[in-house]
């Protein structure tokens, strides 16, 4: 009781705030995306996204390897893929030499010990750019099920050490299990976006692969924004299926569910700070509203107090350069 308490006396100096701060930052605690495109010698600023880029194969290495000096371990890939290898199928996915087979070879070649994670999920695919196979104007679960199985074994094929699947079909993660284990993948992991919300904030993500869908939108598939108890329920069910990390997704505007699930659960919690939340600081900072540095490490501080074990982030590389 005061004047006997004073917890001002905890935040006189540096020193002891830093003593007993309950949240620290290391690269350990995050996953890098990288989006990938066809040719040699390109680096292209995704517009909406500053100082963020799509790599060819050949430069792609030379990031993995300046990622892995700054200490920053694991990766999860996005591809771009040319409009004309889209279809309602998801043909394209399950190519041996595809351009996702190719950059995880590319990564494993340029860092073998890389964590690599693929993005599983047929919206860059798609001529339709939804995450499922659509007929008449709707989005197939089951049959979608039976390509992402597939592409994910065909990943794991390639040498992923994890496969991610970010497109909320039903029941998706039991059909991937089953396949990998059938074909004696035992060791590939599965992280699961199993909270993944219909979110405005995926814009200049889907700009970055030219994957916005052409009617409609995710509604049927991705979550209601507005729901909290239907995220434990998805996550819950994904880990019965054998999923091995769950996700929420996107971060800040969700961190009473990251929390929540982080109570509920015994497995990693990873939580992806989408492009729109990048695109909205990268603006202020532009505009000089917001201190970039400072708000940055706010937010991704935020989101480990909140819960998260793994945080996917666009910041990675700013965070880590700020705090080494
Ligand atoms: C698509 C996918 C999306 C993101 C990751 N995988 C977009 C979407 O669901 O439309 C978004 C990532 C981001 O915004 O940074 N399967």
């Amino acid at each position: 009781m005061y004047p006997l308490s004073r917890n001002r006396r905890l935040r006189t100096s540096e020193a002891i705030r830093s003593l007993v701060r309950e949240t620290s930052i290391t690269p350990n605690d995050f996953l890098v995306p990288l989006f990938v495109v066809e040719g040699k010698g390109i680096k292209e600023e995704i517009p909406s996204m500053p100082n963020y880029f799509r790599y060819s194969l050949d430069l792609l290495s030379t990031e993995v390897k300046e990622l892995w000096k700054l200490g920053l371990k694991s990766v999860l890939l996005f591809v771009k893929v040319p409009d004309n290898l889209k279809d309602n199928t998801g043909k394209e996915a399950l190519n041996p030499d595809g351009l996702m087979q190719r950059a995880i070879h590319a990564v494993k070649h340029a860092v073998p010990d890389m964590l690599v994670m693929t993005d599983v999920a047929l919206d860059p695919y798609s001529n339709y750019g939804h995450d499922g196979i659509v007929s008449e104007g709707k989005i197939m679960n089951d049959l979608t099920n039976e390509v992402l199985a597939q592409m994910s074994l065909s990943h794991a094929v390639a040498g992923a050490d994890f496969v991610a699947p970010s497109d909320m079909m039903d029941g998706r993660i039991f059909e991937i299990r089953s396949l990998l284990e059938h074909e004696g993948f035992h060791d590939t992991g599965i992280m699961s976006y199993s909270a993944k919300y219909a979110s405005a904030f995926y814009g200049p993500f889907r700009d970055a692969l030219d994957s916005a869908p052409g009617f409609g939108d995710k509604k049927t598939y991705q979550m209601d924004f507005a729901n909290r108890e239907e995220a434990i329920r998805e996550t819950l069910m994904d880990i019965d299926e054998g999923a091995d990390i769950v996700m929420v997704k996107p971060g800040l505007c969700y961190l009473d569910i990251v929390r929540e699930v982080r109570n509920a659960v015994d497995v990693p919690v990873a939580v992806y700070q989408v492009s729109g939340e990048y695109a909205m600081l990268k603006a202020a900072a532009e505009k000089g509203w917001l201190d970039h540095d400072a708000v940055m490490m706010e937010q991704v501080i935020a989101i480990k107090r909140a819960g998260a074990h793994i945080i996917a982030s666009y910041f990675a590389k700013d965070v880590v350069k700020l705090i080494s």
